[in-house]
């Protein structure tokens, strides 16, 4: 789609021309850009009462088997919504072969986790309450039930009260309004041309010139398609984790196609999200796009290009949560 968006070049495009062009764009300020990237919505609608029901049960360490953990352990909301390490460790002591990905924006991807096994946030619950801690719903319907509290937002929200289908219903609905709008690039999209420096605004068409945009595009810059990880040259910088060969596509699809394919993350708040990549063992920004460029692109790019790249990147930090909370 975005490709028949793109502006076409023209070398003859000067003088009068240029001149009726920038009058164009001063008339037309202020319209919505046709971009491949699209706008976070400023505000993502949801039940009040659901939304501070589902707040609370993210941040209960009951939801963990030993009573430690909970979903902000691993995905803090002041820490943009992860840990910021390579690799956390579950509750059972097993540590993660893959990086914990941010919750912010979770709810514009195609699919959850790095493979995109599951589609709902719902089902994506299911899998981190029994396996990252350790837990089973028995218990925690126990635990949750024996809270007077608890017992009463329940019968308040939901006609079958204190049930592990309400459970992850209230914390999907909670992730749903996990959103960071009004970045400085999405009010550029809106209309404001001066929302970003003329530097920024270079970076952004490096991005879509050198075709970074071909896979990190859409509300998320990514998070709407899966890609292989290194396309040109491997974008690991040591030995990988043991079994984060096997979660890769392949593991949901069964096709050999799908060998170290993985959701391409979103870009979204990415200077704040380091480390990078599905082993979370790339520290800096600067590495991540320079390998990018070699890995996927399978071409050099100069360090002036990199930092006009991150310049862009930065204009993506959003404000943590919608208008509506
Ligand atoms: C021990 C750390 C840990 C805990 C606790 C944890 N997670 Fe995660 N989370 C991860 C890791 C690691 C992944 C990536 C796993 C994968 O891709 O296979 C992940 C993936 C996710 C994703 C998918 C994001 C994406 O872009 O694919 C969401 C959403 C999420 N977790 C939400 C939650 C919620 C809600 C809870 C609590 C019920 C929770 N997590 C508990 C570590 C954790
Ligand atoms: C062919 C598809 C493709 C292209 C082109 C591409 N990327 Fe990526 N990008 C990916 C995939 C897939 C990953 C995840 C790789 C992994 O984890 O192993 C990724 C990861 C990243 C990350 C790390 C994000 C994180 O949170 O871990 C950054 C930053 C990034 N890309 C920036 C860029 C930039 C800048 C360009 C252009 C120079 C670019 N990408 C071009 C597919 C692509």
């Amino acid at each position: 789609m975005w490709s028949s968006c793109a502006r076409p070049r023209h070398p003859w495009l000067s003088g009068w021309v240029l001149v009726w062009l920038v009058g164009a764009t001063v008339t037309f300020a202020g319209e919505p850009r046709n971009e491949p990237v699209l706008p976070i919505p400023t505000c993502t609608a949801m039940d009040g009462e659901k939304v501070r029901l589902g707040k609370r049960l993210y941040h209960d360490v009951r939801l963990s088997a030993n009573n430690a953990m909970s979903c902000a352990t691993c995905h803090p909301l002041d820490g943009w919504g992860m840990d910021g390490i390579p690799l956390s460790t579950r509750v059972d002591g097993v540590s993660n072969t893959l990086n914990t990905p941010t919750v912010f924006n979770a709810l514009f991807n195609i699919g959850q986790f790095w493979n995109g096994r599951v589609t709902s946030l719902e089902d994506q619950i299911e899998e981190s309450v029994r396996v990252e801690m350790g837990s089973n719903w028995n218990d925690v319907l126990r635990k949750v039930a024996q809270d007077d509290a608890y017992r009463q937002s329940f019968a308040r929200v939901y006609r079958g009260g204190v049930q592990a289908v309400n459970i992850r219903d209230a914390i999907a609905e909670f992730e749903r309004s996990l959103i960071t709008p009004n970045s400085r690039f999405d009010r550029y999209l809106r209309g404001d041309d001066q929302a970003i420096t003329p530097l920024e605004r270079q970076g952004y068409e490096l991005f879509k010139k050198l075709g970074c945009v071909s896979c990190h595009q859409g509300v998320n810059l990514g998070g709407n398609l899966f890609h292989r990880s290194g396309v040109f040259t491997t974008l690991e910088t040591g030995e990988p984790p043991g079994d984060a060969r096997e979660q890769d596509r392949m593991a949901v699809t069964g096709a050999s196609e799908d060998a170290r394919v993985f959701k391409v993350p979103t870009l979204r708040n990415v200077t704040r999200t380091a480390p990078y990549f599905h082993h979370g063992d790339v520290a800096t920004l600067e590495e991540a796009v320079m390998l990018m460029a070699r890995g996927q692109l399978g071409r050099g790019i100069s360090v002036a290009e990199r930092d006009l790249l991150i310049g862009f990147l930065g204009t993506l930090e959003g404000a943590l949560y919608g208008e509506c909370r």
